[in-house]
């Protein structure tokens, strides 16, 4: 028993030792603010097995610079709209004159929303992202128009919830009755689309790590989503990500909202379970 404990830990020192130097670069480790660390690399999920041994957050393979803007919340350009969702998160919207903040008791409430969704909807009958339920409130709760997908206001409201859940493991359910919409995203995952006959998993499973013109690729994780992307200096949403890899690939893209991005949202999550949510994070 003795003898295997210390056997044990001899080989885990060993290999410590030789893979440590070979990652130096992507070893940094996350701390927002200084009090809330993030997962951000963790051994893969169940699921994944034979595919990924290990998942990371897309923050692993940015920049130093790029990396630091998301340690402090004064240096993170997505947190201006975290605070434009807390404005509009207790103004009453709408005919029925109410504000979320009016049934939720304020946006912690909701901490426990990013981490698990998109999730079935019960009473729906069909698997629900973040800006279906909160569309569901805005309409049949306060009397307000439906806000589009892709919104300022959306997206504020999808940096929010993300805020109040940093830290909490990402825990999507992929079994009952997701399931099937579960298996179409990952079916969707590995079909080889457009001119250039890439999959998804060509470029985030086959070769993160690997440099692609000037940019590192990660596993493509929606952990950090809502993302700030330095480059086009506004929030994007995971399905608007999508939206643009499918079409770097050549590709007729599917539409943010569609079913098939919405499957593909809940089997990438899935992904990532295990990591840290981490957004409103930065990319570039
Ligand atoms: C009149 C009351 C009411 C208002 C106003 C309201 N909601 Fe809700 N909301 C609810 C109820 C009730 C539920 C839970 C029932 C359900 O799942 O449909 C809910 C559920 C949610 C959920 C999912 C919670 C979970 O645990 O899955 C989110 C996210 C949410 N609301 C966001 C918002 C946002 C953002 C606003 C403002 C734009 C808002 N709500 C306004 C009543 C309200
Ligand atoms: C030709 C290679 C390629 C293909 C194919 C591709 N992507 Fe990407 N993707 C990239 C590059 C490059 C980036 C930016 C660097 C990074 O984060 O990996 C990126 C970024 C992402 C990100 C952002 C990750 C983060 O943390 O910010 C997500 C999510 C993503 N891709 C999902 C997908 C999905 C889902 C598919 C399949 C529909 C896909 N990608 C297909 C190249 C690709």
């Amino acid at each position: 028993m003795k003898i295997n404990k210390m056997l044990g830990t001899a080989v885990a020192l060993t290999a410590l030792a030789i893979t440590m130097p070979a990652f130096a670069d992507e070893n940094a480790e996350l701390v927002i603010n200084g009090e809330i660390p993030i997962v951000t690399k963790t051994a893969a999920p169940a699921h994944l097995e034979g595919a990924l041994d290990e998942i990371m957050s897309g923050w692993v393979f940015r920049s130093d610079e790029t990396q630091a803007m998301e340690m402090d919340d004064f240096d993170n350009p997505a947190m201006l709209f975290v605070e434009e969702a807390m404005v509009a998160f207790e103004t009453p919207m709408g005919s029925e004159g109410k504000s979320c903040a009016d049934c939720h008791d304020g946006p912690e409430s909701l901490a426990n929303v990013r981490p698990t969704y998109p999730k079935w909807n019960d009473a729906k009958e069909q698997v629900y992202n973040i800006q279906m339920q909160v569309n569901d409130c805005l309409t049949e709760r306060m009397g307000a128009e439906k806000e589009k997908y892709d919104s300022q206001l959306m997206k504020n409201y999808l940096a929010l919830l993300a805020s109040v859940a940093r830290g909490t493991p990402v825990n999507v359910a992929i079994d009952g009755p997701a399931q099937p919409m579960w298996e179409k995203g990952k079916e969707m995952y590995y079909t080889r689309y457009g001119q250039l006959e890439l999959s998804c998993a060509s470029c985030h499973e086959q070769n993160y790590g690997n440099w692609i013109r000037a940019d590192h690729l990660s596993q493509g994780q929606v952990n950090g989503f809502p993302v700030y992307r330095l480059k086009d200096t506004k929030l994007t949403s995971a399905q608007g990500r999508f939206k643009g890899c499918v079409r770097d690939t050549r590709a007729e893209t599917f539409k943010p909202g569609s079913e098939e991005f919405l499957a593909l949202e809940l089997y990438v999550a899935s992904r990532g379970n295990g990591l840290s949510v981490e957004g409103p994070s930065v990319r570039n």
